[in-house]
């Protein structure tokens, strides 16, 4: 089957075309948990529109024959919202030398197939292709013993570090959304993960 996967990095304009795909896989994979992201149409426009309005964004899509069936994205946090720019600025890290890597997206029954390191490598390239020093990505901070938590979930922390990254806890954003057991949305602690290209 791995044979018939392929992998292809977009950069810019040429991501329009991939949006709604991209919006359809985050809301499915999203709604597990640590996200439980109860993701809408209306919030995914608005938060893909960074994506999608930067000449310097990053696209990393699997497709399985002609579904697409993962996707990461990267954009030089210049080009991010205030929400995630923040904490570097408050620790005095230049901005313009960061590329922030969104989310990596993959369909469940293709996950364990070595394909998380292809999303790394192409972003970690644009990053070095674009004359960034660091990358850096940040993840939901969950209690410990948070009920939500399934019994098989599996945090990702040592494939983070694997991957070359190193958990920065003071670097921290607030991020809102909707989850899937509330009514309203709210902000949720986004602990960073840095690494020097
Ligand atoms: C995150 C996600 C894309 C990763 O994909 P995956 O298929 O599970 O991961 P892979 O099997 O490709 O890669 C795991 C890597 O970690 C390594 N690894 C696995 N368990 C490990 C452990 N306990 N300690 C250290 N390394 C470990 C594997 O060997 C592999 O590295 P390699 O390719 O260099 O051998 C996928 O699990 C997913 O979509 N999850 C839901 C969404 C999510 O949480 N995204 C991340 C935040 S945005």
């Amino acid at each position: 089957m791995m044979n018939e996967l392929r992998i292809i990095r977009v950069k810019g304009r040429d991501i329009l075309p991939f949006i709604s795909d991209l919006a359809q896989l985050r809301i499915q994979v999203f709604r597990e948990y640590p996200y439980l992201y109860d993701g809408d149409v209306a919030y995914e426009e608005h938060y893909l529109s960074t994506y999608s309005a930067c000449e310097e964004s990053v696209l990393v899509l699997v497709f399985d024959n002609k579904q697409i069936i993962g996707a990461s994205t990267a954009i030089p946090l210049e080009f991010e919202v205030m929400v995630f720019k923040k904490p570097f600025i408050d620790h005095q890290i230049s901005v313009k030398d960061v590329f922030y890597l969104g989310e990596s997206v993959l369909l469940p029954k293709y996950r364990g197939k070595k394909i998380y390191k292809h999303f790394f490598h192409e972003r970690e390239t644009a990053a070095k292709e674009y004359g960034a020093k660091l990358t850096a990505f940040c993840a939901v901070k969950r209690a410990k013993d948070d009920i939500r938590r399934p019994k098989t979930y599996q945090e990702l922390d040592s494939v983070w570090e694997h991957f070359g990254y190193k958990k920065h806890a003071d670097l921290c954003a607030y991020f809102k959304w909707k989850e899937i057991d509330v009514n309203e949305a709210s902000d949720k602690p986004m602990e960073f993960w840095l690494k020097n290209l």
